[in-house]
């Protein structure tokens, strides 16, 4: 399973790096918001950054909600760097545009993903990721890992090539859970992946092996 991390803060995205096991960064506007990033010249430079910092691919939301407006700032965003994947909306016209994309190479997340209909959709469309919002889905006391489930079993009755990246992550059971599930990638914050390296046996036996040690080493 691939790890990404969702945000667009340089620091965060630099440590998951040092991490080793970075495959990407998601990015949205509000997650560009939380960071001050705002106008094109600041969000461009931006892209271009993150874009630096990882070797994989980088996710960039477009603002427009029109076939023709999501095609011309979908182009523009992809030529900052090959890593860029442009983020398309699930509406009908980021369907078409999603369309258009996958048959000019400018690879696209399908984002806002809450059925499992929006999913084969897209899909359809040839997308490269759908992005269905789990933890969006748990907050509405609904079940967002099932959607995962259904999701996998479609994607794998007719193969389609494109990847479910779970988003929304609220913690790191989401995580585990998604991989049980067989996920291809989440997207997360960057301290829930911190917490998986966590677990007290691993403290407590690390800090005996240590005292062991230099209890023979006086
Ligand atoms: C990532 O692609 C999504 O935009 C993000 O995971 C949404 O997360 P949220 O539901 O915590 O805002």
């Amino acid at each position: 399973m691939k790890f990404f991390v969702d945000t667009a803060n340089l620091k965060e995205i630099e440590e998951a790096h040092s991490l080793g096991i970075l495959d990407g960064v998601t990015t949205n506007p509000s997650l560009m918001a939380k960071e001050g990033i705002t106008g094109k010249a600041n969000i461009i430079k931006h892209y271009k950054d993150i874009c630096d910092i990882v070797s994989g691919d980088v996710s960039a939301e477009v603002i427009s909600t029109d076939f023709g407006g999501i095609v011309s700032e979908g182009e523009e965003l992809a030529k900052i760097d090959d890593k860029i994947v442009v983020k398309v909306p699930m509406i009908s016209e980021g369907i078409k545009a999603i369309k258009y994309f996958s048959q000019n190479s400018i690879k696209t997340n399908c984002t806002l993903i809450f059925s499992a209909g929006q999913a084969l959709l897209a899909a359809k469309a040839g997308a490269t990721y759908v992005s269905p919002f789990i933890g969006r889905i748990d907050d509405i006391s609904s079940n967002g890992l099932q959607l995962i489930s259904e999701i996998r079993l479609i994607f794998d009755n007719y193969n389609y090539k494109t990847e479910i990246l779970s988003a929304s992550i609220r913690g790191p059971m989401h995580i585990i859970d998604c991989a049980k599930i067989g996920s291809d990638v989440v997207t997360t914050p960057l301290k829930s992946i911190k917490s998986l390296l966590n677990h007290p046996l691993t403290d407590i036996g690390l800090k005996k092996f240590l005292d062991d040690y230099n209890k023979g080493n006086k």
